[in-house]
């Protein structure tokens, strides 16, 4: 059985600026969905997928992520005076017992590459996952997106990068692989490179928000210059450490919302809306009443 994956790192210290002026002074991450803030969601899928120590990557404009995950006593009080156990126990739950925060700053936003090398005093030798909280994944069958991840990994013991088939016409968004088939939902990589145009893309295979990367990808880092956009690019670094150890691609079963983008966070807010136990009735009545035209 190789390593457990027991670390997780969160790079929240982008710009956001696809949400401004939302994000001007709140990271996009605290953006909700229905009820519960982008983070909340990536931390709930970490943890369900056994990992204990959450390693927050934070930029400028970030305290409300930590505020998010403290405990918040006067808020507690306040509930348990009002007999307001539901939400007092939605509160408490946050995050489970024997879950660790760490924050580190990363003090300029030069690329996701150089948010997940800062991780690493933190990280050290061992295997981790990295989760971009903007790309929801919906669990199915009972599994996280990063849970069937954990899987392949255990199996395999290498490198692990969630991706998605996306439309031949959007690979300029994505990191994109070469890869052959080699197991069900899965690719072996042969080359990475980052958001290619359509005609030189080498698939439709996209790398999506999720990664099980070895510790060897800090020393590529660490070498990496910066990229498309004058960042340091994760996607480098994997190609990078591709030439020297076995990396596989896993096309996720759950549907990836790319909450990101205004689009994609709007079609999250509504599927999650559907599901939701108090609002689901309520908002399919709305929905199926909704004179679309008539508002436009
Ligand atoms: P994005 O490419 O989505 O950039 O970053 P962004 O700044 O968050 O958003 P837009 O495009 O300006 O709207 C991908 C992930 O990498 C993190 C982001 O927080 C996001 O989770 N990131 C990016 C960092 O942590 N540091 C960086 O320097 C850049």
């Amino acid at each position: 059985m190789p390593a457990k994956i027991r670390k997780a790192v969160f790079p929240v210290a982008g710009m956001g600026t696809r949400f401004l002026p939302a994000t001007k002074a709140n990271p996009k991450e605290m953006l909700p969905i229905v009820d519960k803030p982008l983070i909340q969601y990536a931390a709930e899928e970490a943890v369900s997928a056994g990992i204990t120590e959450l390693i927050f990557v934070t930029g400028r404009n970030k305290r409300s992520i930590p505020d998010h995950f403290d405990k918040a006593y006067e808020l507690e009080r306040e509930l348990e005076e009002r007999g307001k156990t539901k939400l007092l126990e939605e509160v408490r739950g946050i995050l489970p017992p024997g879950i660790t925060c760490v924050y580190l700053r990363q003090a300029e936003a030069l690329g996701l590459g150089h948010a997940v090398l800062c991780a690493e005093p933190i990280v050290g030798d061992e295997p981790f996952a990295v989760i971009l909280a903007d790309d929801m994944i919906a669990p199915k069958n009972g599994t996280t997106g990063l849970g069937e991840m954990v899987e392949v990994y255990n199996y395999h013991g290498c490198s692990v990068l969630g991706s998605e088939r996306v439309p031949e016409d959007q690979t300029q968004k994505y990191g994109v692989v070469a890869a052959e088939a080699s197991g069900e939902r899965l690719w072996h990589v042969n080359g990475i490179v980052e958001k290619p145009a359509p005609e030189d893309a080498p698939s439709n295979i996209a790398v999506v928000g999720r990664y099980i990367l070895t510790p060897h990808i800090f020393s590529k880092l660490a070498k990496t210059p910066r990229g498309a956009g004058g960042e340091i690019q994760l996607t480098d670094a994997i190609a990078q450490l591709l030439t020297e150890e076995r990396v596989l691609a896993y096309e996720f079963e759950g549907k990836r919302y790319d909450c990101g983008d205004k689009l994609g966070y709007l079609v999250a807010t509504v599927e999650y809306a559907l599901k939701h136990p108090e609002l689901k009735d309520g908002f399919a009545d709305y929905l199926r009443n909704l004179d679309v035209d008539a508002l436009m």
